[in-house]
């Protein structure tokens, strides 16, 4: 039998909607924003995850060969699904997703190995959140592997609460609106 996610009853932030710009603890200047199919940007999403250490890959993303590089983001980047880049001048420093699929949509969020633990990635799901709260997502959730400290820091900063924590991935959830 299916189990039913299980929501905070209140919503988290509010979060501001890109364009969102910053200076990075490395006083690099980074600006989020929601990304652009037409133009240069896939290409330099697909040459941001060609580098992206596979140490650091969450449950088997992103894919280590360019060719499947490419149809992952083909999936991710469709129309459906929502899209924020943390960029530095023109090199993508971080991509952040939120993917529909019954009633709710599920976020994943890379920053590549050189800017981590810079703060982009706390502004990078700030963005994304203000995009999904801009765009009526009612309700978000992830999972997420209990050693990855990181990542389950970042969400419970956020605001995510953990929802199911019966496996070695613990499932965490957001309500936005
Ligand atoms: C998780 C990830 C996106 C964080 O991005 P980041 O830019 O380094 O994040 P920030 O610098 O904003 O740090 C956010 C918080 O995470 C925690 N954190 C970051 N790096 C950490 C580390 N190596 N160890 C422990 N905690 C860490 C801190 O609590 C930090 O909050 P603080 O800055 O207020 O102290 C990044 O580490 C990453 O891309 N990891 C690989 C991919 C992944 O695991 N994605 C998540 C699963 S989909």
């Amino acid at each position: 039998m299916k189990r039913e996610r299980l929501y905070p009853d209140d919503p988290a932030g509010p979060f501001d909607a890109p364009t969102v710009e910053f200076e990075d603890r490395e006083e690099r200047t980074i600006e989020i924003r929601v990304y652009d199919p037409d133009g240069d940007e896939y290409e330099r999403l697909v040459e941001m995850y060609t580098e992206f250490d596979p140490a650091d890959r969450a449950q088997g993303i992103p894919p280590g060969r360019e060719e499947r590089i490419r149809s992952w983001l083909d999936t991710i980047l469709d129309s459906e699904c929502l899209n924020v880049v943390a960029w530095h001048g023109d090199e993508a420093a971080g991509h952040a997703t939120l993917v529909p699929d019954e009633d709710a949509y599920e976020l994943a969020i890379f920053v590549l190995q050189k800017y981590q633990r810079a703060g982009i990635g706390t502004h990078l799901i700030e963005a994304l959140l203000g995009h999904g709260q801009a765009s009526d997502v009612e309700k978000v959730w992830l999972t997420v592997e209990r050693w990855n400290r990181a990542a389950v820091a970042l969400y419970k900063k956020i605001g995510f609460e953990t929802s199911n924590a019966e496996s070695f991935e613990l499932e965490m959830a957001l309500r936005l609106n």
